[in-house]
């Protein structure tokens, strides 16, 4: 119990420099999956810790809403190979990519974040 705390604590410290994320809804889901239909909010939700994870090895995270799809998508592959050239960064794959460009690109129309 002492543990999980310790932990949520961390992991709010860890995440409070950069973009704060909103938290996902099924909102957010329902108007993903009209761009990427069948998309739910467990998918979604997988993206936003893939993208903790592997966008903050370099610098701090983006707010989704900073960019738009077109943007993304330009954006995410080169961030992968940038990854894929230092040798001490966690490499980002493709199904890895496109979990994070589906995650990125739903928050971006997300009209209640900041
Ligand atoms: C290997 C290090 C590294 C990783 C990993 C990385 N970035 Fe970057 N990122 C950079 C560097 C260096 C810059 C500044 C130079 C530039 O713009 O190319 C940058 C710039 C950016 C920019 C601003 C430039 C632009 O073209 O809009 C965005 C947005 C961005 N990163 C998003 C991401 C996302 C999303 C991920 C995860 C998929 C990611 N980064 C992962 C190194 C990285």
């Amino acid at each position: 119990m002492k543990k999980t705390l310790l932990y949520i604590f961390t992991i709010s410290l860890l995440t409070a420099c950069g973009a704060k994320l909103a938290v996902l809804t099924q909102a957010d889901a329902d108007r993903g999956a009209q761009k990427f239909p069948g998309l739910t909010l467990n998918d979604l939700a997988e993206g936003q810790i893939l993208y903790k994870t592997n966008c903050s090895q370099c610098h701090p995270l983006k707010n989704p809403t900073s960019r738009d799809e077109v943007q993304w998508r330009k954006v995410v592959p080169k961030m992968a190979a940038k990854a894929e050239r230092k040798a001490n960064k966690k490499k980002i794959d493709g199904v890895t990519q496109e979990k994070i460009l589906k995650y990125l690109i739903t928050a971006s129309t997300a009209s209640a974040s900041k």
